[in-house]
């Protein structure tokens, strides 16, 4: 059987309590049963991310694949139907899925990712140029991020309120805008979700593919500011920061055939979600000014 990395059993267990020390218990005879009904023999021992195991795998055609097995949360549910509805182009193939237990078997894609590009703008245009054709007809019963405009409005407002060292108003009020004007008129388009820089792989039978999906309904510039807060470096050391991000930005939507003001708009408004986020949750000071710097110089 395999062994659950203690890091990862612990990290699980501290967030989750009681389910989640069930939850990981059960996953060595899951990968078991898992590997006999799908015909595979493990490689590698196991790997993981944060919120789940991955088990390097060969298939008994010898295809080299991975078993991914995700934390029983909602936030998970969607992930194999996006790999479906993409069917391969810009994605990991999904070869088999068990959706009680949120397990999937994938394509496995090379080591390398994104953020190992040494030129930041040609990894901005892959990801681009990925979003595009990632952006296919949704697929029913995803989320739609239309369906959560209002809350986030309201979110932004409440939090402006309530947290310390409040962005300015005009910063906040021009994010609840940006969701007004943007938000209800959104296309029926299969968004990534959650595409930074490692959730893109190398790979061979396209240059690269894109793993960890969240599979929302919706505009595709709301994965731009993920792009942002990604290889922090270039945006810190620049000069004149406005015009990095913006370049950054623009880099991105010509690449994805978006217009490059919705991009902008939509990367304010989540960056102010962003800084909320972090004050919420500890994020450390400098990634909270920087949040903030870019909610301010993206207005
Ligand atoms: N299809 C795949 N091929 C190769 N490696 C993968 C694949 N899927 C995941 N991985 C590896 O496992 C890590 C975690 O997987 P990911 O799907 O991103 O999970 P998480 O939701 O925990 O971030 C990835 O960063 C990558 O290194
Ligand atoms: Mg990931």
């Amino acid at each position: 059987m395999i062994e659950i990395p203690e890091r990862f059993a612990q990290s699980i267990i501290g967030r989750e309590g009681e389910h989640g020390r069930v939850w990981v218990a059960s996953l060595p005879p899951l990968v078991d049963e898992l590997l006999e009904r799908w015909n595979c023999g493990i490689v590698e021992q196991v790997g993981h991310g944060g919120v789940g195991i991955i088990v390097s795998v060969q298939s008994a055609d010898g295809a080299s694949a991975v078993l991914k097995i995700s934390f029983p949360h909602p936030g998970n549910v969607h992930e194999p139907d996006a790999f479906a509805a993409w069917g391969g182009r810009g994605a990991v193939l999904l070869r088999e899925r068990d959706d009680t237990h949120f397990a999937m078997l994938l394509e496995r894609a090379g080591n390398g990712t994104l953020a190992d590009l040494d030129d930041v703008d040609e990894a901005v245009a892959v990801a681009g140029t990925l979003v595009r054709r990632l952006s296919v007809q949704a697929p029913t019963g995803l989320p739609r991020l239309r369906d959560q405009i209002e809350g986030w409005q309201e979110d932004l407002r409440k939090d402006a309120e309530r947290l310390p060292h409040p962005l300015p108003q005009r910063v906040v009020q021009a994010a609840v805008t940006a969701f007004r004007d943007l938000g209800h008129d959104q296309p029926e388009t299969l968004v990534h979700g959650d595409l930074h820089f490692g959730n893109v792989l190398q790979a061979e039978r396209e240059p690269w593919l894109a793993i960890d999906p969240k599979g929302y309904v919706g505009d595709p510039a709301y994965d731009a500011i993920t792009l942002l807060r990604s290889r922090f470096e270039d945006l810190l050391a620049a000069e004149d920061l406005k015009a990095a991000l913006l370049r950054r930005l623009a880099i991105f939507a010509d690449a994805a055939e978006i217009d490059r003001e919705r991009v902008r708009r939509w990367a304010q408004a989540r960056a102010v979600m962003d800084a909320h986020w972090g004050r919420e949750h500890g994020d450390p000071a400098w990634l909270i000014r920087f949040t903030d710097a870019i909610a301010e110089l993206l207005i």
